[in-house]
């Protein structure tokens, strides 16, 4: 048994829907969250910054004494995850694995869309590694940076977010993806508008459950769980906290508030 929290990150509120997954996969764990609200985005930057400023986070974790680390973002999980499990001394978790191989095991037609941020598109991650799962797999990436700033700004389901949703995806629907992967944590918050666009017989993939069903897996077989740990969740953010809290209690279906610190000196 181990009693230390898990350690979630993100750009910003994205990851808020991974960590919604996490508390449904283990109510026992208590975590501790950072949004790196000051910088999002990390999709429009480098490998490298992206690389800095997730090393960072993930020192800013473990200064909560952390037990594990969950890259809940997939910007940060396909540039830099390799990076980070080289460098610190806990086990890290990505999202695009888990992600890439539920979309390989719901496939019919072995077509699979992936939609993403520009810096986890030209990564190729989930590309190789859906390619890994099952090489006659054909993917079609589609970067929809305009995304991120609509479930930002709570319009999810405005008609700007309908007609941004059918201009990125209806390339990869006439090409007759079956699947498609919301490769990005912030996506599931539009999922009702991007059903809308692809209907009924196009499965969405959102990486988070997997995630959190393998970090479970991992702390399950090292006897590193949780036990009826009912102290308070924490969230932190680098920067205002009043998006964070709005979009938390629509992600959570729960009030929490945010602590504001600075992450340049981490
Ligand atoms: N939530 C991040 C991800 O999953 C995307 C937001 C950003 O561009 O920082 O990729």
């Amino acid at each position: 048994m181990d009693k230390r929290p898990i350690g979630i990150f993100d750009s910003g509120v994205g990851g808020l829907t991974v960590t919604g997954q996490v508390m449904k996969v283990m109510p026992d764990e208590k975590i501790v969250y950072f949004g790196d609200t000051a910088r999002v985005p990390y999709g429009s930057k480098g490998k490298e910054t992206i690389t800095r400023f997730s090393c960072q986070d993930v020192r800013f974790l473990l200064s909560k004494d952390v037990k594990a680390v969950i890259v809940a973002c997939n910007t940060a999980s396909s540039n830099s995850l390799e990076h980070l499990k080289e460098t610190f001394d806990v086990p890290v978790f990505g999202t695009v694995i888990p992600g890439a191989v539920e979309a390989v095991k719901r496939t019919r037609n072995k077509k699979v869309g992936i939609i993403a941020t520009a810096a986890t598109v030209r990564s190729g991650a989930y590309e190789k590694e859906i390619k890994k799962a099952d090489p006659e797999v054909e993917v079609y990436a589609k970067a929809c940076p305009l995304f991120v700033p609509l479930a930002e700004e709570g319009w999810a389901d405005s008609e700007v977010a309908y007609l941004t949703a059918k201009e990125y995806l209806t390339p990869m629907l006439e090409e007759g993806v079956d699947t498609i992967i919301l490769g990005c944590t912030h996506y599931p918050l539009l999922r009702r508008c991007i059903e809308k666009v692809v209907g009924e017989n196009v499965s969405l993939v959102d990486p988070a459950y997997e995630t959190a069903l393998r970090v479970e897996k991992y702390l399950e077989e090292n006897d590193m769980k949780g036990e009826e740990n009912f102290a308070e969740h924490e969230f932190f953010v680098s920067d205002s906290t009043d998006m964070f809290d709005r979009i938390c209690s629509e992600a959570l279906k729960n009030k929490y508030s945010a602590t504001e610190i600075n992450i340049e000196k981490y």
